[in-house]
């Protein structure tokens, strides 16, 4: 499955310099950006996508073992089902007038799956969604200031972090995140704490007790909570008067149907759904409490699109499939297997890694003082044996045992090289182009 030399990724890198120019940062989304992954190399567009295999403008096919659409996509590409839902949804009409029904039938599936929510409200993306939550956290306690662990999106709310401290944000997902346009005048009200740290929440709250509106964080991510500390932060609100608010916006469907807090027992009073719910097409839950929720009405949160019909639908037929094909099961065997792989190819090959991450969101880092350099290379070698393939593996449903045995043969011979480039000090020579970006960068 050798790519030709000379020609692959080509077309796509030239309509990205194009893009460049057009479009600032060249891409919407950070991880998107072919200078995250390959700089000059990675094929940057995709003219389409089926399951797991993706082709390049080029033609050329490339078999997805990285971010399954940056964790969009839990079901595989197109996956059929969830298409021909959306496709008779077009056929009926994305939009209209009135209301469309599915977005009441996707309520009642969401506060059944749990439990403890009794309202729901919109939005189409992850961010927003979160924007979304804190405006109600906000309206709802009549506080600014917000605490808050890890990454939830782009907004003034969290960016807010930054103006006070530049590296304020360092060690939640992305460094370096510019508040560049964010009003200064939002200084102080969002005060960042690690995950697993109740220690530093519990300072948080001592210097801001009455101040509170919400503590925002993601119920799990790399790592498992530690014992009790979910629990605390419930306290802790509980407490001070403040709303929990958990971003499941990636942690939600890949253990479970549903959101990942269902697991631990400990109910926040909102919590927020994206990107896998709907396989691949916009749609964003703001789910909680009633007394919490009901806040929304003394707030103006309102937008046309948020009323189009594909986004539900997508996610009815998602989560429908999801259930019925107990996709959470598949995505943990599947991500199991490629961390073990991961190890075990490491091991023969004599290089020295780091696997972490929950098994359907999992990574490795490189245990070397050029670790990027050398991740570049992985990614660089990886794609001219016809994989998109980085530090990272996002499992789907798509992804068969199949695919996993023979990416991780590649894997085993691709890091033999590296050990072999890494001895002779050869990394640098042997990329191809520049090394990838580690987080948030100007592009020239
Ligand atoms: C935990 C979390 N919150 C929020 C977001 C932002 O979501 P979106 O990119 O859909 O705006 C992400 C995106 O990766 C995320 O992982």
């Amino acid at each position: 499955m050798t790519a030709d030399e000379g020609t692959f990724g080509s077309s796509g890198q030239e309509l990205y310099r194009k893009a460049r120019k057009i479009i600032p940062g060249g891409t919407q989304l950070l991880s998107k950006r072919p200078e995250m992954l390959l700089p000059n190399l990675w094929p940057s567009y995709y003219s389409r996508a089926k399951g797991v295999e993706t082709w390049g403008l080029d033609g050329k096919k490339y078999i997805d073992m990285s971010y399954s659409a940056i964790g969009a996509c839990i079901l595989g590409f197109a996956d059929p089902d969830v298409d021909e839902a959306v496709i008779d949804a077009i056929r009926k009409g994305s939009m209209s007038t009135l209301n469309c029904p599915e977005e009441v039938e996707l309520a009642e599936l969401l506060c059944n799956l749990h439990p403890w929510a009794e309202n729901v409200r919109y939005a189409r993306g992850g961010g927003e969604a979160m924007s979304v939550a804190v405006r109600i956290a906000r309206a709802k306690t009549k506080r600014d200031k917000i605490a808050f662990c890890g990454y939830h999106g782009w907004h003034d709310w969290y960016l807010a972090a930054n103006l006070a401290a530049e590296d304020a944000l360092d060690g939640h997902l992305l460094p370096g995140l510019e508040p560049a346009g964010v009003p200064r005048g939002l200084r102080g009200t969002a005060i960042p704490f690690h995950y697993n740290r109740i220690d530093e929440l519990e300072a948080i709250v001592s210097a801001n007790k009455g101040d509170l509106a919400a503590i925002v964080s993601e119920p799990l991510r790399n790592y498992h909570p530690a014992p009790g500390f979910l629990e605390r932060m419930r306290e802790i609100a509980t407490e001070i008067g403040a709303v929990l608010i958990f971003d499941e916006v990636s942690a939600a469907w890949r253990l479970n149907t549903g959101g990942a807090h269902l697991l631990y027992n400990v109910q926040p009073d909102m919590a927020v759904l994206a990107k896998a719910m709907s396989n691949g097409y916009p749609m964003a839950a703001i789910i909680g409490r009633e007394d919490v929720m009901q806040a929304a009405q003394n707030s103006f949160i309102s937008s046309t699109y948020w009323t189009e019909r594909i986004g539900p639908t997508a996610a009815l037929a998602t989560i429908e499939k999801h259930r019925h094909c107990n996709v959470a099961e598949h995505l943990i065997r599947i991500g199991s297997a490629i961390q073990s792989g991961w190890q075990k190819a490491a091991e023969r090959a004599g290089i020295s890694i780091h696997v972490s991450g929950i098994p359907p969101l999992g990574h490795f880092d490189f245990e070397y003082t050029n670790a990027q350099e050398i991740r570049t290379l992985f990614t660089q070698i990886m794609l001219e044996k016809g994989y998109l393939a980085t530090n990272a593996f996002y499992s789907s449903y798509a992804h068969s045992d199949h695919h996993v045995d023979c990416y991780l043969e590649e894997v085993e011979r691709t890091f033999e090289v590296l050990v072999g480039a890494i001895e002779k000090g050869e990394v640098e020579r042997l990329l191809k182009g520049p090394v990838a970006h580690t987080g948030f960068y100007r592009l020239a």
